[in-house]
């Protein structure tokens, strides 16, 4: 078992006596390309990352009809009712999703541990929600399908916790394989592996934590969507996945920029997996940084903070650079060379230093495996 997996089934035992039934852990992610095209219908390359969520679960208290939740990270326990805009907030959107999906879910006790960096736009929410759905459908027999779990963990955050996220996050945490990154058709939903050796390139994937507070984000991310929204419906389609080049010509102010980025970023991520496809990893960097500068110019969700890394970046040769995720701060990522690393990210730090930003933090992280119940222990 993981460690973050250990750490929950302690917790469980500490927290509420005896042993867990089962014990579930799902992952982080960072996509490597693809931005805000998720909510448009279109393509996106996520692949999971090597830091978990673990959930440990058993039989509810008072003759199974109560459920517990606990965070041993937190150290707080929280009961299902009363939505308090913490982190049960995740777990118990899950559980309300599955009975509105009609599964039926019954009392249970769980005990979260993880060691997903929170806040830093790497999809520790996803990742709680993942993890919990995972364990309900195995401990109460449901046999939902993991694109099932996907659609009902997104239900979760939009309609329950009320951010209105596309499907990316947790199709990521559910379906991403070890040593490969995610092709996923946000509107089919279907998605294929696409293999991710960084290793054999010789390269790292690098991660910076700009440490700036999401804070503005969500009224952001809520106002790109409607943007996009409007966009279409003055094209006359459904989502902007159908615009074409020749649609543009009919935009203007905002909705031109917003879609000129959504059509070119999904024209990127089908050149990425194809350069990933051939092994060209120059290729696969070119469209990082024409992805960075799209989201930068024409989408508007870069922050001075990420385009210092991304310049850092370029200045010292790394493969690519980008942001990830939704922007207005959190994390981008860079593709180094193995050995570069160390003097890569003391070169970040320094960029940061002379524009008197806040220090970064830095990961790396290799493409790990999607969501799993732990063995060695059972039902
Ligand atoms: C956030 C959302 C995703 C996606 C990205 C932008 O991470 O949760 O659904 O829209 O932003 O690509």
């Amino acid at each position: 078992m993981r460690e973050t997996e250990q750490r929950a089934a302690r917790a469980y035992t500490e927290k509420f006596g005896g042993e867990p039934d089962l014990i579930a852990s799902a992952p982080g992610r960072v996509n490597l390309i693809g931005e805000h095209t998720d909510y448009n219908g279109g393509f996106v390359l996520p692949c999971a990352i090597d830091r978990r969520i673990a959930v440990a679960v058993g039989a509810g208290g008072r003759g199974g009809f109560e459920t517990r939740l606990y965070s041993a990270d937190f150290d707080q326990t929280r009961q299902i009712e009363d939505k308090d805009s913490s982190w049960a907030d995740y777990p118990r959107g899950v559980a309300w999703a599955m009975g509105e999906a009609g599964h039926g879910i019954g009392g249970f006790r769980a005990a979260f541990a993880g060691d997903v960096p929170l806040g830093s736009g790497l999809s520790s929410s996803a990742a709680i929600e993942a993890a919990t759905a995972l364990a309900l459908d195995a401990f109460f027999d449901l046999e939902a399908g993991r694109t099932d779990l996907a659609i009902i963990c997104q239900r979760a955050e939009n309609d329950y916790v009320g951010v209105g996220t596309g499907i990316m996050d947790q199709y990521a945490s559910l379906l991403c394989e070890a040593g490969a990154a995610l092709l996923i058709d946000c509107r089919s939903l279907e998605a294929r592996s696409v293999p991710l050796d960084l290793a054999t390139a010789g390269l790292a994937l690098v991660v910076c934590d700009t440490r700036v507070e999401r804070g503005l984000a969500d009224t952001g991310y809520n106002d790109r969507r409607a943007t996009c929204e409007r966009a279409a419906s003055m094209l006359g389609i459904d989502e902007l996945r159908d615009a074409t080049e020749g649609d543009l010509d009919l935009l203007s102010g905002a909705e031109l920029k917003r879609a000129r980025h959504v059509l070119s970023e999904n024209a990127r991520v089908l050149e990425a997996v194809e350069a990933l496809e051939n092994e060209d990893f120059d290729e696969f960097g070119r469209l990082m940084y024409a992805s960075h500068a799209s989201l930068c110019d024409d989408y508007e969700v870069s922050t001075p903070e990420l385009d210092t890394f991304v310049e850092a970046a370029e200045r010292h040769g790394a493969t690519g650079a980008r942001l990830t995720g939704a922007g207005f701060g959190g994390c981008a990522i860079a593709l180094v060379e193995e050995g570069e690393t160390a003097t890569f990210t003391n070169a970040c730090e320094q960029a940061f230093a002379d524009r008197g930003f806040e220090e970064p933090a830095f990961y790396e992280f290799v493409p790990a495996a999607g969501a799993e119940v732990a063995t060695g222990i059972g039902k």
